[in-house]
């Protein structure tokens, strides 16, 4: 397998370190870059043979519309965005590079590939497609070839409508004005995975899930479904027993496994 010079922009940390530290094991030259680093993002785009962005969302299509031009042929041009139509479409737009759209769909403390998906969408060129995809693919990594739209399809429902509702539930805590030291005392398990999770999403990076959720072009669609779905819920409750809710229960439960 070629051994290649790979430019990380944004891997001083998160995702680009993990894929610095993948490929690195791999054989590959890696440079990373950052806001700090000596090398900048235009210098990796001029001496590596494959250029992977990996920055925050929001900073993501600046850096795609300054590196993309320095990127050429023969080279690629590769993201780790979460969300995929914008961010394939910049690079085709900004770069006549092979381009591959990638994004993990797991957080970069990953370290064991079994039972972790990668989607890979095609954007332009075959070699530096099929060279990403036989290195993951050998280490162990299930790969989903998809095209963008697919992947932001799936997307909206495993993380928009997953976040945001992980978001409302929350939000709705605060709301009723309660300590969560009171509430924690009466917690029982399922609560307590739940909180978990509520807590990694309000701490740990709040500007990736709502960029997630903002970025997504399916977000509307999802979210008036989940609108609808609330209001549905409570009118069922409207008999004043748990019954109606309890038999639109069963028949989803009938659809869903
Ligand atoms: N975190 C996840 O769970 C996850 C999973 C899959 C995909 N992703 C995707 O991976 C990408 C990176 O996410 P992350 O969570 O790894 O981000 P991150 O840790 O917040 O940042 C990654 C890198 O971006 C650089 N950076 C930060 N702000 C920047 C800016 N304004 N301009 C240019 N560079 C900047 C940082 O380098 P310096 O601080 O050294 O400048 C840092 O090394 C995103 O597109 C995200 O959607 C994330």
């Amino acid at each position: 397998m070629k051994k290649a010079t790979v430019g990380i922009i944004g891997g001083t940390n998160g995702m680009g370190r993990w894929l610095a530290d993948l490929l690195s094991i791999q054989g590959c030259t890696v440079h990373v870059t950052g806001r700090k680093t000596r090398m900048t993002a235009v210098d990796a785009a001029r001496v590596c043979d494959v250029v992977v962005v990996s920055v925050p969302i929001s900073a993501t299509a600046g850096v795609i519309a300054d590196v993309g031009p320095h990127v050429r042929k023969g080279q690629a041009l590769m993201d780790l965005t979460s969300l995929k139509k914008d961010p394939v479409a910049l690079m085709l737009q900004h770069s006549e590079a092979d381009v591959v759209g990638c994004h993990p769909l797991f957080g970069p403390s990953v370290t064991e590939p079994s039972g972790h998906n990668i989607v890979l969408c095609r954007g332009r060129g075959n070699a530096w497609y099929t060279w990403i995809r036989t290195i993951f693919e050998k280490i162990g990594y299930t790969i989903l070839e998809r095209t963008p739209g697919e992947h932001d399809r799936m997307m909206a429902i495993v993380q928009v409508l997953n976040h945001f509702n992980t978001i409302a539930l929350g939000m709705a805590i605060a709301e009723t004005g309660t300590p969560l030291s009171e509430v924690n005392q009466f917690s029982t398990p399922i609560f307590k995975t739940k909180m978990d999770i509520v807590k990694k999403i309000f701490t740990e990076s709040p500007e990736l899930y709502a960029d997630i959720i903002a970025g997504n072009p399916d977000t509307n669609d999802v979210l008036q479904t989940y609108e609808r779905v609330v209001s549905k819920m409570i009118s069922l409750l409207d008999g004043g027993d748990g019954s109606m809710l309890k038999e639109s229960m069963e028949a989803v439960a009938k659809k869903l496994f």
